[in-house]
């Protein structure tokens, strides 16, 4: 039988990844603070999500999450926000069309502040400190003192999720989504692509749509869809005594849900079965993301199913493959099947990122572009192979033209990523090269059900 769960029976459990907070009463005072504050989401709106999420899990609809792989408190601009949303809308347009399908759109934002390390501590020319852990924990500067746990760190991270939260609602129903506007946008990148003539074909089509469903009277005036949408937070549910003290009772339910961010996912190195982490989400009612890696068993993977969704609930969790380019046929392939034949209703993920990490000789991580496409290409492939639904993608991108990631239409290379490499954590796609893997993914997409359509014609 599973003991009861309680917003803090994950404290009973083994835990990685903590920071080592050097006071623990000002860690607690800063809990109690934080769990009076007024929630950032509300529980209507993550069962909206997870309501949007089934139709991905029965394969009507396509998840499109991206943002950055650290959000960062020096970064907190009016403009970095706006860039990235639009790129993710431009991003989803593309992907609409492509798949034919409502597309879900989530970002990596307004909360994505906690970073797990591969090693507790970095050495840099002899001298030894704390990893950074991300903004929320402590800080990115190679000193003592700011690498030193700051739980006032949590309280920054509270506000500054507040009020990027407020600009994406805004953005979403205030007039800025407009699909026409969101078109134009791709256009001029179409426009001035190096691969200008491949993309033009399908932003012309676009136009053409848009056009005919004008002709048809929806027009922006007509129809609050094409001038508004739906946009979700999400971000790794990391720090606990953060993610606890904004978890709530849902008035309406009764159910608990964590309110820091509509969606929160399970990281690759803290999915242990019986650790907190797991223990922590499988109490809340949010749909939950867990990544899964090229360590995963199949044991475990299902036994983490099962805890994370006992009734089977669509929508509720989706698995984030993660596996690199060159492993994601042969490992993913058999746990969609064991998946599958336990008739476990999931939604699937690519995040063809964070298996493809690599260090460049004067030590900067940077990723190929040419290998996350692979590994999308290979994802699909293996949902073809096992009869399973590949159900969207989840990337580490901004709406910078910074350098971080090689390759690409304008073929960056190792030697142009000290131009604008900006992360605080791994690399990031920049603008064009989200918009160019937008459009390789939806020419995929598209080529994939048209044989389909041409079979149901005959
Ligand atoms: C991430 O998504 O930023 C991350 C750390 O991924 P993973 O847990 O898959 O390594
Ligand atoms: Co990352």
């Amino acid at each position: 039988m599973t003991a009861k769960w309680t917003p803090d029976s994950w404290r009973a459990r083994p835990i990685r990844q903590v920071p080592a907070y050097p006071d623990p009463e000002r860690l607690s005072e800063m809990e109690a603070r934080l769990g009076k504050y007024p929630p950032l989401v509300f529980a209507g709106e993550a069962r909206r999500l997870k309501a949007a999420l089934a139709q991905v899990a029965e394969g009507r609809a396509f998840v499109l999450q991206g943002g950055d792989c650290a959000e960062s408190f020096s970064d907190f601009t009016a403009n970095i926000i706006r860039d990235t949303f639009r790129v993710l809308l431009q991003m989803a347009v593309v992907l609409t069309f492509g798949a034919g399908l409502p597309v879900v759109k989530m970002g990596r934002m307004a909360g994505q502040f906690a970073k797990p390390r591969s090693s507790d501590t970095e050495t840099i020319d002899g001298e030894t400190l704390p990893s950074y852990r991300g903004d929320i924990i402590n800080g990115p500067e190679f000193t003592p003192g700011s690498r030193v746990p700051d739980p006032a760190r949590m309280e920054f991270g509270y506000f500054q999720s507040a009020g990027t939260l407020n600009l994406l609602r805004a953005f979403a129903t205030g007039g800025y989504s407009d699909l026409h506007e969101v078109h134009r946008w791709n256009l001029d990148f179409a426009a001035r692509s190096p691969l200008a003539a491949r993309y033009q074909d399908l932003a012309a089509r676009i136009e053409e749509t848009l056009a005919f469903m004008a002709a048809c009277g929806m027009t922006s005036l007509s129809t609050p869809q094409i001038r508004e949408t739906d946009f979700y937070t999400s971000h790794e549910a990391l720090l606990l005594p953060y993610e606890q003290a904004l978890t709530r009772v849902d008035s309406t339910s009764g159910d608990w849900y964590a309110c820091s961010a509509h969606f929160l996912w399970i990281g690759d190195r803290t999915r242990q079965p019986e650790g907190a982490h797991v223990e922590f989400l499988r109490g809340v009612k949010n749909p939950l993301g867990l990544k899964v890696g090229p360590t995963t068993t199949q044991d475990d993977l299902l036994r983490l199913i099962a805890t994370l969704n006992p009734d089977n609930e669509p929508g509720r969790l989706t698995l984030i493959s993660r596996m690199g380019a060159d492993k994601v046929e042969s490992l993913l392939t058999p746990l969609l099947r064991a998946v599958k034949r336990e008739g476990a209703k999931v939604v699937w993920l690519c995040d063809p990122m964070h298996g493809n990490t690599i260090s460049t000789p004067s030590k900067l991580k940077t990723r190929n572009f040419d290998a996350i496409l692979r590994e999308v290409r290979g994802f699909f492939d293996a949902h073809a192979d096992a009869g399973t639904w590949a159900g969207g993608v989840h990337v580490e991108m901004t709406g910078r033209e910074v350098t971080e990631c090689i390759g690409g239409a304008r073929r960056l290379t190792e030697d142009d990523l000290s131009g604008a490499y900006e992360t605080f954590c791994d690399p990031r796609l920049n603008a064009e090269q989200s918009l160019e893997l937008a459009f390789l993914v939806a020419e995929e997409l598209k080529a994939r059900r048209e044989p389909a359509v041409a079979v149901a014609a005959q």
